[in-house]
């Protein structure tokens, strides 16, 4: 059965722009509870750890440079089938593939600055959340 929580970021870019108000807004009209939330920045180490399932990839390095460039939103969000259901809302990694009316194809500017992540499995969702957050912090 699929679970009820995933982690999400407000990236670097979006979050210098101002975006983190209306992406909040749009993630709780869309039905998540948010279970957990903070304002942080990611050292260059952090950035590395959390991406280490990408380090073979080409884009590893830029991925990593940009995610600790500046402050960023983490959270926890809760609906039935939030993986799934939040992948929906932000939609595809490139925002030129992206479908009208999603995070990403409002408010990302390219596939590596793409405004938004989404956790990709409820395994995944789990290890990302307990990077960011303990028990305390979590509502
Ligand atoms: P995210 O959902 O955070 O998970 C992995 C990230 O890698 C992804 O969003 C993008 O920001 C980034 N990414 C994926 N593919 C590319 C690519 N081809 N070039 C640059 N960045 C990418």
């Amino acid at each position: 059965m699929a679970g009820n929580k995933t982690f999400t970021m407000i990236k670097p870019e979006a979050v210098a722009a101002g975006n983190m108000g209306k992406i909040l807004d749009m993630v709780i009209a869309s039905g998540f509870r948010v279970v957990a939330l903070k304002y942080t920045r990611l050292s260059h180490s952090e950035a590395g750890s959390f991406y280490e399932v990408h380090k073979e990839r080409p884009f590893y390095g830029e991925l990593v440079d940009y995610m600790a460039s500046g402050p960023i939103i983490a959270a926890v969000l809760e609906k039935d089938n939030a993986v799934l259901s939040f992948r929906d809302l932000i939609g595809a990694t490139d925002p030129a593939q992206a479908a009208e009316g999603t995070i990403r194809k409002r408010f990302a500017e390219s596939k590596a600055k793409n405004a938004v992540h989404g956790s990709d499995s409820d395994e995944n969702a789990a290890i990302e959340a307990a990077f960011f957050f303990s028990g305390r912090e979590r509502f």
